[in-house]
């Protein structure tokens, strides 16, 4: 059985997907806990699924490597096989990533490489693109540019603003990344050696 450890921002709607798959019988991956840099809504679905969560604000700290130690200490403590980004609004320092790869994997609103950073779903409109995506990689030092391990293309419809799009993106992130997650769980997916 796969541990996972996920960290999250904002309202947790992907991990959510993630915890529902995990409790079905069968999947061969569990949550362990949840973190956050923020008191985000989603750390109320963790608690709903009596997993543990943690809280490492970033503002309390100094500087994003301060920071980033003090998210280290609990990712060792916790010690998952993977640590899943969903939804993390914060690029993690290098000594932090240095540590854990390649076991950190990130799901991403947009056809990457096209589109990295913060605003992936705004800068796709804005670019005027027809059709956007969504992506799960594996966390290097750049911005959204480790190894792709599942993408799936989204057409951007007319009249599509980053809220309408940004929810029609969510359900195929979800797919993808519980079946990233069951992939890496069965062997199928060796994050040391990527391959698609
Ligand atoms: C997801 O679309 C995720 O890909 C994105 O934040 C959203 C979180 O939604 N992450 C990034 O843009 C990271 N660059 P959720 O909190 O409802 O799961």
């Amino acid at each position: 059985m796969l541990s996972v450890a996920v960290l999250i921002s904002g309202t947790g709607s992907n991990l959510r997907a993630l915890l529902e798959a995990a409790s079905e019988p069968g999947y061969p991956a569990r949550i362990v806990a949840v973190g956050a840099d923020r008191d985000a809504a989603g750390l109320a679905h963790a608690a709903e699924f009596g997993v543990e969560t943690f809280t490492v604000p970033y503002r309390q700290h100094a500087s994003r490597e301060e920071w980033g130690a003090a998210l280290a200490e609990h990712l060792r403590r916790v010690d998952a096989d993977l640590i899943v980004l969903s939804g993390l609004m914060r690029l993690l320092p290098a000594d932090l990533v240095e540590e854990f790869s390649p076991r950190i994997i990130n799901t991403h609103p947009a056809f990457l490489p096209e589109f990295p950073g913060a605003h992936g779903v705004r800068d796709a409109l804005a670019a005027g693109a027809v059709q956007t995506g969504a992506s799960v990689i594996i966390v290097d030092n750049g911005v959204d540019s480790g190894p792709i391990l599942a993408q799936e293309r989204i057409p951007v419809l007319d009249g599509d603003d980053e809220a309408t799009l940004h929810e029609r993106i969510k359900p195929v992130e979800r797919r993808l990344l519980i079946d990233v997650v069951r992939r890496i769980a069965e062997g199928d997916i060796d994050l040391a050696h990527p391959v698609r």
